[in-house]
């Protein structure tokens, strides 16, 4: 196994007394893709938001156990520097709607007061688009409102958001449900080019996309970690019953 960037440990998370996950340990290898499968209401959300401590803003929600980044547990992180080092991608594309496309890729840096130079900016929100194949797109129109894209381009000026911080590892929460095919396929071959310098960890509810992309999948099922491994051996030979029952479509 390669090395691993972020390794979860007996973790355990909860809403009121209920028990979400029920003890997950997970080693995240870096510069892969590693996809979160299981049906829904499992607890992939919840994960990839203890991840990047989001799931303790959750009233009445908390946390046992311990997930360390680079051999450092981030419960003893800034939860500020924490996310600028793990970024994160949601379901629905949710672009800033008040500020423009060019605002929207620089906006961790605005949220969180980072002044920065016109030239440097300029250099910041270039790149990102190119690394999502946005730029060419959208070079012309960058004082436009982000709202104003398709969908699929608002889902790449989300990841070019948080690729603008230069994150370690990027959180994706099943970024294509509310994609058409072809902006979905837009996605996945972006995500694939991105591991080369960020680790991915992404929620996925379709299993032909895991199959496409997913170099590991982690399956959860009731709050467990059923299964972890390479995603030919876990799609050829999967060691749990349950695992095999769900890629073979026998639950959603
Ligand atoms: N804010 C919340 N308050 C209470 N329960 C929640 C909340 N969010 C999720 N849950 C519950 O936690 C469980 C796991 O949810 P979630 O992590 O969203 O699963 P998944 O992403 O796999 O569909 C579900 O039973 C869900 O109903
Ligand atoms: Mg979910």
């Amino acid at each position: 196994m390669e090395s691993a960037i972020l390794s979860i440990r007996n973790l355990h998370a909860y809403y009121g007394k209920k028990e979400v996950l029920k003890g997950i340990n997970l080693d995240v290898p870096k510069n892969k893709v590693t996809g979160i499968m299981g049906p829904s209401g499992c607890g992939k959300t919840t994960l990839i938001r203890c991840i990047n401590r989001l799931h303790e803003l959750s009233p009445s929600a908390s946390i046992r156990g311990d997930i360390v980044l680079d051999g450092k547990s981030i419960f003893k992180m800034s939860p500020v520097e924490l996310r600028r080092r793990i970024g994160m991608v949601f379901q629905r594309p949710n672009p800033f709607p008040t500020m423009t496309i060019y605002d929207n890729v620089i906006a961790g840096y605005i949220l969180n007061g980072i002044n920065l130079k016109k030239e440097e900016k300029d250099r910041i929100v270039e790149t990102a688009l190119k690394k999502v194949y946005l730029w060419d797109e959208v070079k012309d129109a960058l004082r436009k409102k982000g709202t104003f894209l398709s969908g699929g381009q608002q889902q790449r000026l989300c990841i070019a958001r948080a690729l603008a911080m230069n994150p370690e590892i990027l959180l994706l929460d099943e970024p294509t449900s509310a994609l058409d095919p072809k902006a979905t396929f837009k996605v996945e071959e972006l995500i694939s080019e991105l591991k080369r310098d960020v680790t991915i960890i992404m929620v996925t509810h379709n299993v032909a996309q895991a199959g496409r992309i997913a170099d590991y999948i982690a399956f959860l099922y009731n709050g467990e970690l059923v299964e972890f491994g390479k995603t030919d051996d876990v799609f050829t030979r999967p060691q749990s019953e349950k695992t095999e029952e769900y890629l073979t479509g026998k639950f959603a």
